[in-house]
């Protein structure tokens, strides 16, 4: 596959969720033809329209489960697909402590029934959601990609399998092109607001419950753990825009156009911001007070975690640009576009 000869085709499983609504943004505006393939377990179906308000054409949306090989292959056929960017899993660490079936059936079995599908259609390029969980405790930091792997719950887990699995393959038969992108914290929302991260229920991560907390949804902020050694007591992480971990996906498939083989790399920012420093930007970005309160650590979670992105830097040509004031604002004009929404339609 080429993807410098523009118009290549993509289809991204879980497409409709978070990151891969955002990836096809990003993918769309530079010119290739994207398809939503979702079975909506963890996003909404009004997505394509979303999207079409933003790149004038909704994308087509296959409502089907990743595990529905022959669907898979069927649609990799009648779409005359390209590539695949697997988005399509599930993601809550805490969950995939008490479901480990869950977790391995739908991301273990998802990516091999995806992989045999598009064995099958002949399809050999593939980006692959990873997420920095598949390094487990930081044994130094910033972590690059030769940090020793080693999942701690079966998410991270789950995670770390597919990605030997690919690396096999990718050593079994010399056609195949996959990047395992490892994810650190995405957070953010386009600028149209349009999309953004809408969490069922109650948010597992940070950013999403900051924000239902500044829109009066929830009465305060829950911070987990104030006395890790870090220069305000807050855990620190790598956080990461959205739109700039989308831009990575299109770096990542035009690396492939000209690589093949197996290759894994850090998507993040590249440096590490506390909790409190991010609930400070989000003040400053919404004008508004975020109530919180500083609680036990949580079971499993670390210190500090953040990426060395110098492999992505050279070797994609790709680094973040958008700071935390950015991520903030971002986000605030999203949740309250949302309330907006949600008003509109009762
Ligand atoms: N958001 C993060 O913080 C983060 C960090 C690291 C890695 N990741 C990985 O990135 C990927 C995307 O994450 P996200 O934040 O956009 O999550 P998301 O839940 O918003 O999106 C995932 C999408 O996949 C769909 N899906 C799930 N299982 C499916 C299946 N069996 N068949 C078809 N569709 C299915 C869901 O309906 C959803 O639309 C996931 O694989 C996740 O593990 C996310």
């Amino acid at each position: 596959m080429q993807c410098k000869r523009w118009n290549v085709n993509i289809l991204l499983t879980g497409g409709n969720g978070y990151i891969g609504s955002h990836a096809a943004v990003a993918l769309s505006q530079a010119g290739h033809e994207v398809v939503l393939f979702d079975n909506l377990c963890n996003s909404r179906a009004d997505v394509p329209g979303r999207l079409g308000r933003i790149f004038g054409r909704a994308p087509s949306l296959v409502r089907g489960d990743v595990r529905d090989t022959d669907l898979l292959r069927k649609t990799l056929c009648q779409y005359r697909v390209d590539a695949v960017l697997h988005f399509a899993g599930l993601k809550a660490v805490g969950e995939s402590v008490g479901m480990p079936l869950a977790y391995y059936d739908n991301n273990v079995s998802g990516a091999l029934s995806l992989l045999r599908a598009m064995q099958q259609g002949g399809v050999r390029t593939l980006v692959f959601s990873s997420s920095a969980t598949v390094y487990g405790e930081p044994r130094y930091l910033p972590m690059d990609e030769q940090h020793p792997t080693g999942a701690t719950n079966p998410y991270g887990r789950s995670k770390l399998h597919v990605e030997e699995v690919l690396a096999d393959l990718a050593a079994s038969d010399a056609d195949w092109r996959i990047a395992c992108l490892r994810y650190f914290n995405p957070v953010g929302a386009h600028e149209s607001s349009m999309i953004g991260e809408d969490p069922n229920g109650t948010p597992n991560n940070l950013m999403p419950f900051i924000s239902q907390v500044a829109v009066g949804r929830r009465s305060q902020l829950r911070v987990f753990g104030g006395d890790y050694d870090t220069h305000d007591g807050t855990g620190v992480r790598d956080f990461i825009h959205v739109m700039d971990l989308a831009e990575g996906h299109l770096a990542a498939l035009e690396f492939l156009g000209t690589n093949s083989g197996w290759h894994a790399f850090n998507l993040g920012a590249g440096r590490g911001s506390s909790v409190l420093e991010l609930v400070r930007a989000f003040e400053q970005a919404s004008g508004r007070k975020i109530p919180y309160v500083i609680v036990d650590r949580r079971p499993g979670d670390v210190a500090s975690t953040y990426a060395k992105v110098d492999k992505a830097r050279q070797m994609l040509g790709w680094q973040a640009r958008r700071g935390l004031v950015d991520m903030c604002s971002s986000v605030w004009r999203w949740q309250q576009n949302e309330v907006e929404h949600k008003k509109e339609s009762i």
